[in-house]
């Protein structure tokens, strides 16, 4: 696929790298034309780290954990925050999570297996999946994970039986898809009618199922679960979802007799990808969901349930960017401005998936004005593949390094081998450190499970 034709009128929009505010990860600064994040020079760290590279702000996403937690626990003690592995997640990521007191989402059986190997305590994970295998439902029952979050009736089945052959009663949430439209991109929406995911309150499927739970033994129904989406602005679109939620709770309690005492209400809140973009705070949201939650359950006269949210992106979008070196540049009069890095589809899909937008800067260019547009395009056999669409930038000249903002969330995970491109290192960086914490794949790990 192509790229959408290039809008010639476009003006650069002349902003230097700390015009780009709530973009930034939170230690940017400019020293001497070069680019810093965590007191270190991102010039020098692509130097010697080599390019494509993953960098990330560690004060930025202990930061994030800890607005989440005192927002929401500040406003209703009876919470959790879950971070959503699934945007990023490595060892050292794991152990950060572990360490700010946050619990894990794991949506597979090789992100628990990450999660376990770095030492995170398995009763405070929380599995999610429209398909889990057999096999992952099995591991993660015999890890002893807190929570399984069931998806479907056949699942309800498979962990029934697993749970009673492994002679324990598993803790499990059943996942309802409230049919709330949220204002997102259409592939990353998930709670609206038409979804894989979940048990669908149509024709009160979900609620009729919520007795097959009750009936099945091995399991043990605390709480419910909803996720509406993903980048999400329009915080009444939270409100909604937990407002039918609690009533769906109060449906439960006057039918089953039974009190749900935990209410899961998915990702958070939507970032800043652009200059232009305005998402809530996370301190609003908190606002938004524990107001929803006490009010309607004052209006259905139930007890207020443990409030819990799994962000994703809103922990980890903003602290992590992308480091390349300009190797090529192509202009094409009338028609568009190439200037080709050493990564791109590979490190970055979303870009070519959802025609992503992002803020990108020359990082030894750092403190001049962005006077060009170019596309930011990749070095994959694919004429879709690039990261930066018609965006503005500092001069380019070969050699040059860009750093491409918030792809701390969604890159890394979502990343492949295309064209037998090694994935990047992945760097933390803090006070003044940077510390690999996942080596650069190199050819040979391109074989390694070749027989
Ligand atoms: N909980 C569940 C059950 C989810 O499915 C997700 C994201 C989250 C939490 C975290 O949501 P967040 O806080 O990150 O919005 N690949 C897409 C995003 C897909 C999101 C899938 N689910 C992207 O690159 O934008």
């Amino acid at each position: 696929m192509s790229l959408p034709a290039s809008d010639l009128t476009k003006q650069a929009d002349h902003l230097t790298t700390m015009d780009l505010g709530a973009v930034l990860p939170a230690t940017a600064e400019v020293r001497e034309g070069h680019l810093f994040i965590g007191g270190v020079d991102m010039v020098e760290l692509a130097r010697e780290q080599g390019t494509a590279l993953y960098v990330f702000d560690e004060a930025d996403i202990r930061g994030r954990l800890a607005t989440y937690r005192e927002n929401f626990q500040s406003r209703y003690a009876n919470s959790e925050i879950i971070y959503a592995s699934k945007a990023f997640i490595n060892k050292e990521m794991v152990r950060i999570v572990a360490a700010e007191g946050a619990s894990l989402d794991v949506s597979g059986g090789g992100e628990l297996a990450i999660a376990l190997a770095a030492g995170f305590p398995a009763e405070r994970v929380y599995v999610h999946g429209n398909n889990k295998t057999p096999q992952e439902l099995e591991e993660a029952i015999s890890a002893g994970v807190g929570r399984i979050v069931l998806d479907s009736r056949l699942e309800l089945a498979r962990v029934s039986e697993i749970a009673q052959r492994l002679g324990v009663v598993q803790d499990v949430y059943m996942r309802i898809t409230p049919g709330v439209e949220a204002d997102t991109h259409e592939y990353i929406k998930t709670g609206c009618e038409d979804s894989k995911f979940g048990f669908t309150m149509r024709e009160d499927f979900a609620f009729n199922c919520v007795g097959d739970v009750l009936a099945a033994p091995g399991v043990n129904l605390v709480g419910l679960h909803c996720h509406i989406g993903s980048q999400i602005f329009a915080l009444h679109s939270f409100a909604e979802a937990v407002e039918i939620m609690v009533e769906f709770i109060a449906r439960i309690k006057e039918r089953y007799g039974l009190e749900i005492t935990e209410l899961d209400i998915g990702g958070g809140v939507g970032i800043a990808y652009t200059v232009q973009d305005q998402p809530a705070t996370i301190e609003q949201f908190a606002e938004v969901a524990t107001e929803a939650l006490l009010g309607s359950c004052e209006v259905h006269g139930v007890n207020p349930p443990k409030l819990l949210t799994e962000p994703g992106r809103s922990i980890v979008a903003t602290a992590g960017v992308t480091l390349y070196t300009v190797g090529i540049l192509k202009t094409l009069p009338g028609i568009r401005k190439y200037v080709a890095i050493d990564g791109g589809m590979s490190d970055n899909i979303r870009t070519a998936l959802y025609h992503a937008a992002y803020e990108a800067v020359i990082a030894n260019k750092a403190d001049q004005p962005r006077t060009e547009i170019v596309t930011l395009a990749g070095k994959h056999c694919e004429s879709g593949d690039a990261v930066v669409l018609d965006g503005s930038i500092q001069t380019p000249e070969l050699g040059d390094i860009v750093c491409v903002f918030d792809t701390g969330a969604y890159c890394r995970s979502m990343s492949s081998n295309y064209n037998g491109q090694p994935r990047p290192a992945v760097v933390f960086v803090k006070d003044g450190t940077a510390r690999v914490v996942t080596r650069r794949e190199t050819y040979n790990d391109l074989m390694t499970c070749d027989i």
